[in-house]
């Protein structure tokens, strides 16, 4: 593996020097611009022409997006207050993308005043509200891809099937619109490149019938779905986005532009959780599971701990000690806030209340997935180092 593609989480980093001589009052996340910003030239390095749009939804924090603006990267916003954000840290707005397909008028309207010329849609509908409120704006279709292996699935809600993105890219240029292209997502945290062999293929199919059908394409905007590591081997990022990369060369004729959306695969990595453990009980005397709670749970940032998609790594400091299955819980007063049951979670067994834990490689959806209120819990903290 060449040096310039460690995983950044088998680097060496100034987050555990920061973490371990501060203390925290409540949980909070911890991000390291110099961990992003050597993520963003590993992807870079691998993904060659394509361009990077980091999607600001997987964490918005202003200093990182600023980062990113310093870096080169263009953006995919969901949102009129994505867009400003992005232009506040000062991005172009020729390199942000409109990528929501549900988008209110009004946010449309906005994003063409202040020059952002490129938007998604997957229905008729939203190719009208674009043309009203966008005219000439260039649009890809995003289609629906069946095959998806992701642990974070996003497919169903968005996207059409490719008949319809053909009849789509038709309609665009009846409005007035300039339909430069298609987009899909292989699914978020797809864990291995030969993962989007099938979905590539399905795009691809329509990528041909839709040059045949008289469209100069020349935008493949292949999303994200780029992981991070959460205990379970993935590849590394540099060989993960080139062999992505490889299999689009040998599918399409070279499309003139190629852009990726990585948001998880970009920012996860450059964040660690620093928690406390509030409770370690049992729910019987005959039975020894451990219930363990934390100060952070599935309204406090971790919601990704939905359905067990997301399995975080965890960290203590008695890490080398005698180690148990535990049941770990929230703080709430609610009972869907249980993260782990289905397969507990391996911790110390002499794990006491007070104890500090680290959540690793979470920076991505964690502090924008963090409720405002709810018990009466602050939202998940953050410091940028
Ligand atoms: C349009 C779009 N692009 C990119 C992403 C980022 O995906 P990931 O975090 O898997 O890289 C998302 C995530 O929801 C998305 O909706």
């Amino acid at each position: 593996m060449p040096s310039s593609d460690v995983p950044s989480s088998d680097v060496p980093c100034a987050l555990d020097a920061f973490i371990a001589a501060q203390s925290f009052e409540r949980p909070t996340v911890v991000l390291e611009i110099a961990r992003l910003r050597a993520q963003y030239h590993r992807l870079k390095a691998g993904l060659g022409r394509a361009e990077i749009h980091y999607a600001v939804k997987a964490n918005p924090e202003p200093r990182l997006i600023a980062a990113l603006v310093g870096e080169g990267s263009g953006f995919d916003a969901a949102s009129r207050g994505e867009i400003a954000l992005c232009l506040a840290q000062g991005a172009d707005p020729a390199r942000i993308s409109f990528g929501n397909t549900v988008k209110r008028a009004s946010d449309i309207a906005y994003a063409h005043a202040v020059g952002v010329r490129l938007f998604a849609a997957d229905s008729a509908a939203e190719l009208d509200k674009i043309a009203a409120h966008a005219p000439r704006a260039e649009v890809y279709i995003r289609l629906l891809v069946g095959s998806c292996e992701a642990d974070w699935p996003l497919s169903r809600k968005f996207g059409c099937d490719g008949a319809m993105a053909l009849e789509l890219l038709d309609y665009a240029r009846a409005l007035g619109l300039e339909p430069v292209g298609l987009s899909f997502h292989v699914g978020s945290q797809t864990r291995r490149a030969e993962m989007w062999a099938a979905p590539l293929a399905e795009l691809a199919k329509t990528w041909k019938a839709a040059q045949a059908a008289g469209h100069g394409l020349s935008l493949l905007n292949i999303g994200g779905g780029f992981p991070a590591f959460y205990g379970e081997a993935i590849e590394a990022p540099c060989a993960y986005a080139g062999a992505v990369m490889a299999q689009i060369d040998s599918l399409f004729d070279a499309p003139t532009r190629v852009m990726a959306e990585p948001g998880r695969g970009l920012v996860a990595e450059a964040g660690v959780i620093v928690c406390e453990v509030l409770l370690v009980s049992q729910k019987s005397a005959q039975d020894s599971l451990r219930w363990v709670y934390l100060d952070i749970g599935r309204f406090s940032g971790l919601a990704e701990t939905e359905g067990e998609a997301i399995r975080y790594p965890f960290e203590t400091a008695k890490d080398g000690q005698a180690m148990g299955p535990c049941v770990l819980a929230g703080p709430s007063c609610d009972s869907a806030d249980v993260l782990y049951e289905k397969r507990p979670v391996m911790l110390p067994l002499a794990l006491a209340v007070g104890d500090r834990v680290l959540i690793r490689n979470t920076g991505a959806y964690t502090t924008t997935y963090s409720s405002v209120g709810f018990n009466g819990f602050p939202p998940l903290d953050v410091q940028v180092i």
